[in-house]
This record gives structure tokens, sequence and C-alpha cells, in this order.
């Protein structure tokens, strides 16, 4: 399906709806119809809804962005006087008039001012798509002749960025772009230097574009009411004639130009008009969700073109329930690599012989009849708790679920797991023991209301960017108090009202201090804890030794900083508490996930908006995953294996004897091929040598396997180790569902078909089944989606109806479709309703530096890579921008070693060792290290070792000491001047349209001076 998005878009979207708040409706007057408004609401919102076409126009104004001001082209009469209707407020029985004359004039006149500064080509200009707000305005007021000529600016076309350019003779300085960049994304990169004699967009004040700070976002070139600011995929592809050399095309524009004062644009527009339409058969705009992070962006693919229908002309969101117009650079622009040359295309075979293996070509038929006689052979002589198979975060809902239906039901083991093992499963325990559901308590909107926000061990605006805007935005915006502890000084810990680092391993120590702290202090909130929590006494008991001055000694945080932080918490009157990798990936991760939650409910944060525990979850469908049931103890749904009653539900729906004992998680995998319980693993859409943690030994693991299959869009470093690699579809070619970190179910549609003869990893799973003897007949995942609803009470309102297109769910779904945007509205999820204050002891980290290895390592993601790189390191834009791995040291450390950036350094730990370059930054400290994940390089996991945390099996990845020896060898800076690190960001409260309102040139459009013009700045 193309999720009917054929029809011509038109933005800013109308307000068609009534705002849901109708507490204050009123009645004004429009055009002399009384009609319903609601009083305070934006004046322009009111107008999009009552007043038919002709729209008021409305060229700056983007919903999403709110009053921009700049435009002029909304002038309406409010009570007799002109006023934009954009920048104006609705007034119980106010008169507002669009169609007078003195109103029209002045639109048209602010109109005649924008096309001084925007040349028409249309027929031949990529954005001639049918949305080109400026193109629709031209239209919409008739415009006939140019009063004021087309003026070009005196600046170059800046192409400097690999993804989009910037056209300033095209700029109409409606300012939406630095609106979008200073307060949606709030990178600040943009301004308008309204005082210059020729004002354009400036990126960090005037550099530029590539080495500026712009984090390629996307959200500039996403809100660009023309072809400005244009997506690079576009240009040339879009249109029918697009492509013509430059000579030719300047040929037709000024063809048109010569003939414009004769005819006029009404022929000229109905050309390109026409041209558009054309367009409409040969470009397909299709919903998708990201396959990246676990935010859960969602967005319209436009594929087709002059390119074919490979071509990604671009990525365009608006509809999206956890990003509208937001994505990162991800999301955007990082889609290259679904063309890979390096995409697997056929099943391979590993072929031995004593000159040393090498893959070849197969058949379909002739792989997965390879497979299913080597698995039915294994589970004949071992039996079939010797093979294991493991489910891929990337994938979806459905292939999760199909992939535990295949050990349980057809291998007969319940060895299956996904990689929210390497990171996810401490923070699900530690919500398990307090509050019941895996899950983030609330949705994404609930962290951008929340009063006071605390990221503990999470570099959100990099690993979780969109989210992370939405708490950059309250921040700077509407006051919110942002809290982060961190070992690294990353952007949210730079925008913190607070920041401080506590020794690695030790958040547990703090967290249980400031607990106790409330308790003694009076704020703990005791009628929350009487009504709503078991266990308070043996916690409280379990708080004893956790004083601040106990806390301030392990963690190595001033006592005051502590303090401070106890009041803002006491203070707020609602706290989300954000985590990741920072705590999860250590040896105490599950009980330092437990102490967030245990803090939330001393401090009554659950069970209302803005409150809540929100886990940030890595993977595109990480959560979804276990959610789905691709875990050793649980069904679907997060029913035990144990219980009796879910078991049985499950044999009956499936017709077969489920195994009772839990089964072995990834961990316990390779341990158990080490000790020869294993001989066989199934393994998609996971690089899991990169992956897990000691890959010297996961390496070893493969090794000793009797039979290997790994099925993948790539052949990864994990291949190398398998007897048949299969190969898959990435997101954009199959159907499905993801889950994001909000519980947020969404659709993907296929965008493009499977390349070559890979298969979406639903298809391949249901083949793989039915040649071991099942009987599978799973037409699309939509069937899949069915079986598993009618099976898991939590997902039991699942359908693909509800969730067509835009449309999305938060679990648990009941039968009757309703969801759950916000957990434990009315009870816990626990036996009796009640939450869980969960005991806390601390356990120092199970390694620490010594002599020999006395630096420590710490890891995680950059913005641009994702994960090991294997899809990032394929998109030719990334890869420039960030084209090497490169380890992180501070400015103490380098002096005292004598360290520059470009220098070579050796890393050894007890587990390996790895050569890499430095990059000197005050983001780290002292004796710590960073080092990204992404590099095949330099894989971190060469030097992390085998501990676990203790109740999880999750490596304890953070907890890796190294040493560092410096060599004779220096390079050049391994972060190229291209990459967005080397910028200097330019904040500022918007647009700022005050400032341009103040040139002496400018005048009110409409009647001049004493026109009545009201000016009304709303921010
Ligand atoms: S960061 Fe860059 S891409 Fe994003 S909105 Fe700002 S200028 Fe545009
Ligand atoms: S580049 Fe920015 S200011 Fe210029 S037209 Fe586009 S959105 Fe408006
Ligand atoms: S924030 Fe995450 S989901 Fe959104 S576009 Fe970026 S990578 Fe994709
Ligand atoms: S829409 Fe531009 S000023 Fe109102």
């Amino acid at each position: 399906m193309n999720h009917g998005t054929d029809a011509m878009h038109t933005m800013p979207e109308p307000a068609d709806t009534l705002p849901a708040d109708l507490s204050t409706l009123c009645e004004i007057h429009v055009n002399g119809s009384t009609v319903r408004a609601v009083e305070g609401e934006r004046l322009i919102d009111a107008l999009n809804r009552v007043v038919g076409e002709p729209r008021v126009p409305q060229v700056c104004y983007h919903p999403r962005l709110g009053p921009i001001q700049t435009c002029d082209t909304c002038m309406v009469e409010t009570n007799g006087k002109l006023a934009r209707a954009c920048g104006a407020s609705v007034v119980a029985g106010m008169t507002v008039v669009t169609e007078s004359a003195r109103a029209q004039n002045a639109q048209k006149e602010a109109f005649d001012r924008i096309l001084r500064n925007h040349m028409l080509y249309c027929t031949v200009c990529d954005n001639n798509n049918g949305n080109c707000t400026v193109h629709n305005t031209t239209a919409l007021l008739d415009v006939e002749h140019q009063k004021y000529p087309y003026k070009p600016k005196p600046y170059e076309q800046d192409l400097s960025n690999p993804f989009y350019r910037y056209d300033p003779d095209q700029c109409i300085l409606c300012g939406r772009c630095v609106e979008a960049c200073q307060n949606v994304q709030v990178n600040e990169t943009l301004s308008i230097r309204w005082e210059d004699e020729h004002p354009r967009v400036l990126w960090d004040g005037g550099t530029e574009i590539g080495g500026s700070s712009c984090v390629s976002c996307g959200h500039c070139v996403t809100v660009c009411p023309c072809n400005a600011l244009m997506e690079k995929s576009m240009i040339g592809h879009a249109g029918y004639f697009t492509a013509l050399p430059k000579s030719a095309l300047d040929g037709m524009i000024d063809v048109v130009k010569a003939v414009e004062p004769e005819i006029g644009y009404g022929p000229i527009l109905q050309v390109s008009e026409t041209e558009a339409a054309m367009r409409e058969e040969r470009v397909k705009r299709t919903k998708t969700v990201c396959t990246y992070c676990g935010v859960g962006c969602s967005f319209d693919v436009w594929t087709g073109g002059k390119g074919g229908d490979r071509h990604i002309l671009k990525v365009e969101p608006g509809e999206g329930a956890a990003n509208n117009i937001s994505t990162c650079v991800k999301g955007k622009f990082g889609w290259d690599y679904v063309n890979s040359e390096d995409r697997l295309r056929k099943p391979l075979i590993r072929e031995r012989s004593a000159e040393g293996d090498r893959f070849r070509e197969a058949s379909w038929d002739e792989a997965l009849t390879l497979m299913a006689q080597r698995l039915t052979q294994i589970k004949a002589e071992h039996g079939p708790d010797a093979i294991g198979l493991i489910s891929s975060s990337k994938c979806t809902n459905e292939e999760s679920y199909l992939m535990q239906k295949l050990a349980r039901a057809v291998v007969g083991t319940n060895n299956i797991d996904n990689c929210s093992r390497y990171c996810q499963s401490p923070a699900t325990q530690g919500l398990f023991r307090t509050v019941g559901y895996g899950g983030d308590s609330g949705s994404i909107s609930d962290i951008a209301q929340s009063g006071l926000v605390m990221i503990v061990g999470s570099n959100t605006a990099e690993a979780h960017p969109v989210l992370a805007t939405r708490v950059k935005r309250a921040h700077k915006l509407h006051g919110q108090k942002l809290i982060v502890a961190d070992l690294r000084e990353h952007e949210m810990a730079r925008r913190a009202d607070i920041f401080f680092r506590p020794s690695p391993g030790t958040d547990i120590v703090w967290l249980s201090a400031l607990s106790r702290w409330m308790f003694d202090n009076g704020h703990a909130k005791t009628e929350f804890l009487s009504q709503w929590v078991n266990g308070v006494e043996e916690y409280r008991k379990s708080l004893e030794p956790f004083t601040m001055e106990y806390a301030a000694k392990i963690c190595k945080v001033p006592l005051e900083t502590l303090e401070k932080i106890a009041h803002e918490v006491a203070a707020t009157e609602s706290m989300c508490i954000l985590w990741a990798m920072g705590v999860t990936q250590h040896c105490g991760g599950s009980d330092t996930s437990t102490a967030i939650s245990n803090l939330l409910l001393v401090t009554g944060n659950y069970m209302r908006p803005g409150t809540g525990a929100y886990p940030l979850r890595g993977h595109n469908n990480v959560q979804g995953a276990s959610d789905f049931g691709s875990m050793p103890a649980y069904f679907p749904g997060y029913d035990k294996i144990a219980d009796d009653e879910a078991r049985e539900r499950y044999e009956q729906g499936w017709g077969v004897k489920i195994p009772t004992a839990k089964g072995l998680d990834n961990h316990e995998m390779v341990d158990a091929i080490y000790e020869g319980r294993l001989k066989a693993m199934y393994l998609i859409g996971e690089d899991m040598l990169n992956a897990d943690a000691n890959a010297n030994y996961v390496g070893g693991g493969f090794e000793r396997l009797e039979f290997f299959v790994v099925q993948d869009i790539f052949f990864s470093e994990t291949c190398r180790y398998a007897d048949i690699v299969l190969p898959a579809s990435p997101s954009l070619e199959k159907e499905g569902t993801f889950t994001s970190t909000e519980r947020r179910f969404q659709r993907l549609y296929e965008v493009m078909e499977p390349l070559g003869e890979s298969r979406p990893d639903w298809r391949i799973i249901q083949e793989v089944a039915n040649r071991l003897g099942a009987k599978w007949n799973y037409s699309h995942p939509a069937d899949v989606m069915h079986e598993s609803a009618g099976l898991a009470p939590m997902f039991a309102g699942v359908t693909y109806d509800r969730l067509a297109g835009y449309k999305t769910l938060q679990w648990p779904v009941a039968v009757d479709g309703t969801d759950s945007p916000l957990l434990y509205t009315k009870e816990f999820h626990m036996q009796d309703g009640r939450a869980k204050l969960y005991p806390m002891e601390w356990i120092a980290p199970c390694e620490t530096e010594g002599d020999e290895y006395d630096l420590h390592l710490n890891n995680g993601r950059l913005l641009e890579h994702f994960h090991e790189g294997n899809m990032t390191y394929r998109v030719p834009g990334i890869h420039a921008e960030t084209p090497e791995c490169f380890v992180e040291v501070s400015p103490e450390l380098a002096k005292e070693q004598s360290l520059v950036t470009g220098q070579w350094v050796d890393l050894g730990s007890r587990y390996g060792q790895l050569r890499m370059q430095v990059l000197v930054t005050d983001r780290v400290s002292g004796k710590q290290l960073y080092l990204p994940l992404n590099s095949k390089e330099h894989p971190v996991n060469l030097l992390t070792g085998s501990y676990t945390d203790r109740a999880t099996h999750t490596p304890a990845y953070k907890e890796t000491p190294v040493k560092m020896t410096v060599l004779p060898l220096k390079g050049k800076s391994p972060l190229p001047r291209l990459n967005f690190r080397n910028g200097t960001p330019t904040p500022q409260r918007g647009v700022e349209v005050e400032r341009k309102w103040k040139r002496s040139d400018y005048t009110m459009p409409g009647e001049g001076a004493g026109s009545g013009l009201v000016q009304i700045q709303t921010k």
C-alpha cells in the first residue's frame, strides 16, 4: 500500500477540527458569519477551520512552529484594525474580516514583497510538487504580474553540506528554518541578521554550512516553504526538466521571464501545474517508521522521479505521533545503505577446503534445505536445547513473534533472546520489580511537559536526538529544569541547570541517598506511598547507609551539589527520569534502574501526566523484540513461560507442547557453546560479534558451533563465522510494525521491493519453520499480528486497521482499542495493584581501575552513526562527516601524556587491544576515555570483558579499565573540518522578527503609517 499519500500535499495543513480543550469555547464573527472558536487560540487556526476557499494566505505560518510573523501575508481586519492573523489570538465576540479590500491589499502587498526575493521558475524547479507554499500563494492571490522586480542577492549557493543546499537567491526570508533550528530542534545554528543590507539565512552567524554546528537534522529543509533549502537527492531528480544542463535551464527561465509581462503568471502557472501533476505518476510517497533509534519517528519516503523506483527523493516528516516535523540526520538522510553495492542479494553457503573456507552463492532452495537438514540432525542427536535462536531489534514485531514461535513451537526450545540483553534488560528488570510494566511509564509528551527532567547515563541528544529536542525546547522556552548525571559533558550536560559526574558505577548510591533525604526531610509523598506502595518500611531500612555524606564520598560529588539536587527534586511539581546504557551496562544495572524507580515512587512521580520512568530504548524495535516474546523466560506480552495458564494458552493456540524451563539468554548461549551444550544457532539481524562484550570470547564460541545460520542485509563480521548466510530485507522493503520507546505501535509500509533475491525476514522465518515440519500460512504480517493479539492480553486490541497510516496505539491495548499513553492511571501492574519499593544495597563495580589498567573506558553512540555503523558507514554523506573512529581524551590527560589530537595510541584491556587516533576534548575529564561504538576496524568490544549485570546478564560494557600506550605517530584530526562538532552555535530566541520591524526600510503592508496595524509579538 502506498499509504494514501498520492494526493498533493499543501503546507501548512489546515487545522480542521476544534482544539481538544473546548472549555473556553466562544463565538466570533468572521466575514459576517458567527462561528465557534476557542478563546486564546491562534486566530489563524480558527480562520483555517472556518473560512472556506480561498483561504487566508499564510506563507511563514506553520502550525508546528507557531507564529513567526515575518511575511505579513495573513493580514486581516480584527475589530476594524489590520492585524496579522497568525500573531493574533481569538477573543470572544471579536469581528474578523478577511476579504475586505483593505485586508486583501495588505495581503497582496506583502506577497509582492516576497516575490522580490524569489524567482518563479516552477516548471523547472524540483520543488514543484504541489506543496510549494510560494507557488500556491501566487495562485491563491491570483498574482498576474510582479509589482516589484525580482532582485538576486549578492551571495552564492551553499552546497557544502552533504545532504542539502541553500540558495539565497530563492530565499524569501520567512524565517521558518530559523524558528525550527532555534526552537524545535534547538540546535541554534541558524539566524537572520535583519540589520544587514541584504539579509539571508546564516549558519553560525555566517560560515559555510559544512563545518558549521549544523547537525543535518533536516528540520529547516522540511519546513522551508520553497526551494531555498532543498534535499540534494531531489535536485535534478524530482522534475521532468530539472536535470537539464544549467545553460538550458537558464534559457527556459529567460523565456518565462520574457513572456510574463505579456501573458501574466496565470498561464505560466498552469504549465507548471500540469508538470507537477505529471510528477505524481512517477513519484511514490510511502509512510514508514525510522529504522534507527527507539524514538519512533515516522515519515513519508518519496521515491521515484528520474532516478527510478529505488531512488529516494526525500524523507518528509509531518504527521508522526512522536516526531511530527522532527527528524535527526539518520532518519532524514541516512538511507543510502538500502541501495548499497554491499547488500546481500543471494544466500551464501560456506565451502570448506584445505586452502581455506569460502562462501559461494546458492539458491534459496539449496540453502534452506541444508539448513533444515542440519537443524533436524542436531536436534535428533542433541535435543532441541542444543539449538539457540536470536531475534533482531531491527526486525518487526511480527518477525520477533515468529522467531519465538519457531523456537518454542517448532524447534521445541526456549533458547530465544534478542539484543535488549545488551542494553535494556536491566531497566525492564528495575521496572518489573517496582511498578510492573517493562516500558516507559508515559509518552514523550509527558517528558516535554514535566517540571523537571533528570537524565542519568544517557547521551540523549546523540542517542535519541528527536526526543532530546523536546527536552531542549521545554528547557529553553518553558522553564523546565534539567539535571544531568553523566561521565561526559555532552550536549544535554552543557545545557543542564545541574550537571554532575558521579564515579562510574555509583549512581545507585546518590539516587538512594536522594530517596533517604526525601524521607528524612519530610519530602517523601507519604499519602501517595500509603495509598499505592508496598514495602516502604523495609525499603527505608535498606536506605540506612545512604546518607548524603556517604553518597558524596562514594560518588565523588560535592555534598552541596547533591543537596541542591535534592531541593530541586523536592520542589518540583512533576519529574521524569530518563536513563539509558550509562546505567544499564554495569554489574549493578538492574539495581540502579530499580533505584531510579524507587526515587520516583518516594517522590510521588508516577500516575500523573509529566511524571514517570523513561528507560530510553536504543534500537527502533528493541522494545517490540522483547514485547513479542523473543526472550528465554517470557511469551509475548511478558506472560511467563513458567505460568501454567499462559503456557496452556499458547499450547492450545499453537497446537504443540511448550518446554517449561526458561531458555538460555544471549550471554548463556555463548557459555553453553563453550560447555558443549549448544551446537547450533540461527541468528537474525544482529552483528553479535561486534555487539556482545568480549568479542574474542564470542568469536571463539562461534568457531566452536557445529552449525550457524546468520540472516542479515550485509555480510557483517558475525557472518564470517556462519555456515549459511541468508539475505534479508531492510525496513523499507517490507511491511509490519515497530514499537517505539514510548510503547507506541506504528506501521511501516513497503517503500520499494526487496533487492535482488533478498526477502523480508518474516517470509524467511516462515519458510524455515515449514521446512522443519510446521504448516504456517501467513500471507501478510497482519495475519501474524492478528494471531498475537488473540494470544497476548497486552495486545488484545491491536489491529492493522487501527494502525492504518499514521494512526498509532500505545500498549497495553484493550480489546476495544483503548490504548495507554500514560501507564498506571488506575493502578500499578502488580498483583495487588500496588507498586513496591525495592530494598537497596550497593555493590562496587566488578572491575575498577588499578595500577596497570589505570584509565576508565566509557563507550556509546555518536549522533551520526548507529551502533557498529553497518548502515551509516554506507551513507556517503555520513561517512564524509565522520569517517574514522577515535578515542576521546581529556585535556588533562593529554597534557600529562603529551598527547595531541590525531596522535595514535594503543589501548589495552585484560581482554584485547586496539590501535586508534586520539581526539582531545573537554567532553571527557581526568582519566576517563570515551570510545564511540561505531567502528568495524576498532570495535570497542575487543576491550570489554565478560562481567554482567547480576540480575539480567547484560554485559558490564561500561566497566572496562584500560591502559594507554602513546605511539610516536601523529596524523590529522580524525574529525574532518566538515563535522558539526567544529561549529559554534548562535543561540537566540527564534527569528527575532522585531529586529526586522525596526529596519528603516520596513513599512507595514496595507496602508502605511497610521493604518491601524496592530503589532502583536506573541513570544
Ligand atoms: S541543525 Fe542544521 S539541518 Fe538542523 S535545522 Fe539547524 S541548520 Fe537545519
Ligand atoms: S531558507 Fe529559511 S528563510 Fe529562506 S525561504 Fe527557506 S525557510 Fe524561509
Ligand atoms: S531520532 Fe531516532 S527515530 Fe527519529 S529520525 Fe533519528 S534515529 Fe530515527
Ligand atoms: S503567516 Fe506570515 S505573518 Fe502571518
